[in-house]
């Protein structure tokens, strides 16, 4: 499974870059306006941290324009994967973009029957937000269990990106479903290293080392 940070915040995607276990970085509206930043500049300098996909949103609703935007960010780096909203519009575009060899992840994504959509559009990447299903009591891994079983029904190549995660519980559940990728906040990203028996357990390997008084270098 991919793992890409979910912001725009330059110094969170350098750290999480410095593991090496960062495969692409998804952005949004909400998280470029969080940022601060310039849109296209902090979109290009996120391009030359990560190798992976970084996704750039669209804001355009109609085709014509999506498709100008999207041409335009598409120009930023070679890996730049075009955000466009599940609508009927932003499929067009989808459909147009890829066929002309750019990454497309298709965002706003909240049914199995959109996903199948997007895939029909020739979306590289379908982004379902499972958070937003959990913050209205509906059961947003259920729709990636849904996604995952059409797309293997049809040998679709698009790939799930499980989006709106909030916890780790979301990573694992889209592992245990076999989601191709989650994008993850970085806080999210920070707890899924953790757990206090390691912390518990190397405190005393540590301790138990000291005092043998030895030292390896
Ligand atoms: O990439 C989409 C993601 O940022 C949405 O997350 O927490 O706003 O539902 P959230």
């Amino acid at each position: 499974m991919k793992f890409f940070v979910d912001t725009a915040d330059i110094s969170d995607i350098r750290e999480l870059a410095a593991t090496g276990l960062l495969d692409g970085v998804t952005t949004n509206p909400s998280l470029i306006k969080k940022s601060g930043r310039d849109f296209m500049e902090v979109i290009a300098e996120i391009c030359d941290v990560v190798d992976g996909p970084v996704s750039a949103e669209t804001v355009a609703t109609d085709h014509a324009t999506m498709l100008k935007e999207g041409r335009k960010l598409a120009k930023i780096a070679k890996n730049i994967a075009v955000k466009v909203p599940l609508t009927v519009d932003g499929l067009k575009t989808c459909k147009v973009l890829t066929e002309a060899g750019t990454m497309v992840n298709v965002t706003l994504c909240f049914s199995a029957t959109q996903a199948l959509l997007a895939a029909k559009a020739g979306a590289t990447f379908i982004s379902p937000f499972v958070g937003r299903h959990d913050d209205i009591s509906q059961d947003g891994m259920a729709v990636i269990e849904d996604i995952r079983l059409i797309y293997d029904n049809y040998d679709f190549a698009t790939e799930i990106l499980v989006a709106s995660v909030r916890h780790p519980v979301h990573v694992l559940e889209s592992a245990r479903i076999g989601a191709d990728v989650v994008t993850v906040p970085p806080e999210v990203i920070r707890k899924l290293f953790k757990h206090p028996l390691t912390d518990r357990g190397l405190e005393a390997f540590l301790k138990d080392w000291d005092e043998t008084g030895q030292s390896i270098l």
